[in-house]
């Protein structure tokens, strides 16, 4: 099922690349941070390419829950205790200045996306969390930066607290993606879509070449916006970063519903907000989250939103389900700025959580001023190469013991399924002559083989039941049941296997 922002709006797409060409700076994905970039730089008299292998935010910005908020979860007390003060402040006023940066935008280029101001909260039903909540506002008072606990937020359930955020936003997504779209264009940009990023290469002039998948383009800087980072090395973010996917519904009620923007101070997560549809309010609910690649099923993902709906709004019929994935770095902050110490004038911003709507104009910021050569306040805090030590070993422990087993362990177990045990309509890894196969039976019983490893570094592939996809438990890529990449860091198919024949 589609997302309720790709299927309120048509699709946008640009004609591919047609020839080899010559530019002042490449981006490469055109979501809402490489349009971002793409919007500030054309602005200021660059030539800009952007290059991008799907339509216009058909992937993480077409299926975001589009909530433009400087909380980012309960942050601020984590990140005063592990990285100071300083820090902190920093990272809370760049993303406050990225909401006014946001509305300057829209307000200059006239963008109709729905956009509102809103209060954001994050609440907890359980008293055993009220003190950490207290922690929080505690933590953001002493930045500087107004906030209030509550223990009314206007949600339909009784709360035992919030920090509330006030003048916070939300927006469609894609109608403000569009509007940036046109912007560039207008200002002299240029955008190519179905044209997919396969290799980058330092010229002998100091300039790079960029190889896609249609033809070549060379560029003085090049910004690398895709999902994920896609060059392994140098750069390593494969070492410092996974994914997580996580799940919304978009349900509709007959039922008063609320004003503000919520989600829950710990797990399981439930994330809400409102938008408009065909003229009606509808609820969006978010949650389910789990490590891209961990086997998941319908009951645990959206079955838990579905059920939380029926809780408060017994009438609720859901109209869109859709599911996401976030690249998280280690230490939870943004990675932004240089590529990689050996690679001058290629810059990155990935590392967004599930806060990309102000991260990725933070990091557009922080991107346009090196280009420029000024200084930019914020980029220490958000630096691509940091060497700072990790306050949060669990998931680097976790990350290390995922990728041991996806890459050795598990490609040495024998697999615990036979053909005959995969039911229509599902997917399982076999063996075959001690060799092991990814099997997806369609509804009419038609086969589907693959060889379950991924392209991208070759770690041993997940089925994922919910999407009837291929998922790597590794860096998160994903691959249809037909052997067809879906999603970076991988690029290229699986390869498949003919076994009606
Ligand atoms: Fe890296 Fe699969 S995504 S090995």
């Amino acid at each position: 099922m589609n997302s309720l922002w790709l299927d309120s709006i048509n699709k946008k797409s640009f004609p591919s690349l047609s020839n080899n060409i010559e530019t002042d700076i490449c981006i490469l994905g055109a979501g809402i941070f490489g349009l971002t970039c793409a919007y500030y730089l054309t602005k200021l008299g660059f030539k800009v390419t952007v290059i991008e292998k799907d339509d216009i935010g058909e992937k993480t910005t077409g299926h975001t829950t589009a909530k433009i908020t400087s909380q980012h979860g309960l942050f601020y007390d984590y990140l005063t205790q592990a990285y100071g003060q300083k820090l902190a402040h920093d990272y809370l006023e760049a993303n406050q200045n990225a909401i006014k940066n946001i509305k300057q935008i829209i307000d200059d280029e006239n963008i109709k996306c729905d956009f509102e101001y809103k209060n954001n909260y994050v609440y907890t039903t359980k008293k055993s969390e009220v003190d950490v909540i207290q922690k929080e506002v505690t933590s953001v008072e002493n930045l500087g930066f107004p906030c209030a606990f509550v223990t009314k937020a206007g949600l339909p359930f009784p709360i035992e607290g919030a920090i509330c955020f006030k003048n916070q936003a939300e927006f469609h997504p894609l109608k403000y993606l569009y509007g940036l779209c046109n912007s560039i264009i207008k200002n002299g940009g240029e955008i190519y879509t179905h044209t997919t990023a396969i290799n980058l290469e330092k010229d002998f002039d100091d300039t790079y070449i960029i190889y896609t998948n249609k033809h070549v383009i060379k560029s003085h800087y090049v910004i690398v916006a895709t999902h994920y980072p896609f060059i392994n090395f140098p750069g390593f973010y494969f070492t410092k970063m996974y994914q997580s996917t996580s799940y919304i519904i978009a349900i509709d009620t007959k039922k008063t519903l609320f004003n503000g923007m919520y989600i829950t101070a710990s797990s399981p997560t439930f994330s809400y907000r409102t938008a408009k549809y065909k003229g009606k309010k509808l609820l969006l609910i978010g949650g389910g989250d789990h490590k891209t690649g961990q086997p998941s099923c319908f009951q645990d993902t959206y079955g838990i939103l579905e059920q939380e709906a029926k809780k408060f709004y017994p009438d609720s019929k859901v109209l869109f389900r859709w599911n996401t994935r976030d690249c998280i770095s280690l230490d939870k902050i943004p990675y932004i700025g240089q590529y990689a110490n050996t690679m001058p004038n290629v810059y990155v911003g990935t590392g967004f959580k599930k806060w990309g709507m102000t991260s990725s104009n933070v990091a557009a910021n922080i991107i346009v001023d090196k280009i420029c050569g000024n200084k930019n306040k914020y980029e220490y805090v958000f630096k691509s190469s940091r060497l700072k030590p990790i306050k949060n070993m669990d998931e680097m422990k976790n990350m290390i013991v995922q990728s041991t087993n996806s890459l050795l362990i598990e490609k040495l177990k024998p697999a615990n399924m036979n053909f005959d045990e995969i039911e229509n309509n599902s997917g399982s890894i076999i063996e075959i002559n001690n060799e092991k196969v990814g099997i997806y039976k369609n509804p009419n019983g038609k086969i589907f083989a693959v060889k379950p490893v991924c392209t991208h570094l070759g770690c041993l592939l997940s089925w994922n039941d919910v999407d009837k996809t291929w998922d790597c438990p590794c860096h998160g890529s994903r691959f249809n049941y037909d052997g067809k990449n879906l999603y970076d860091p991988a690029f290229k198919n699986l390869d498949t296997y003919d076994l009606e024949n």
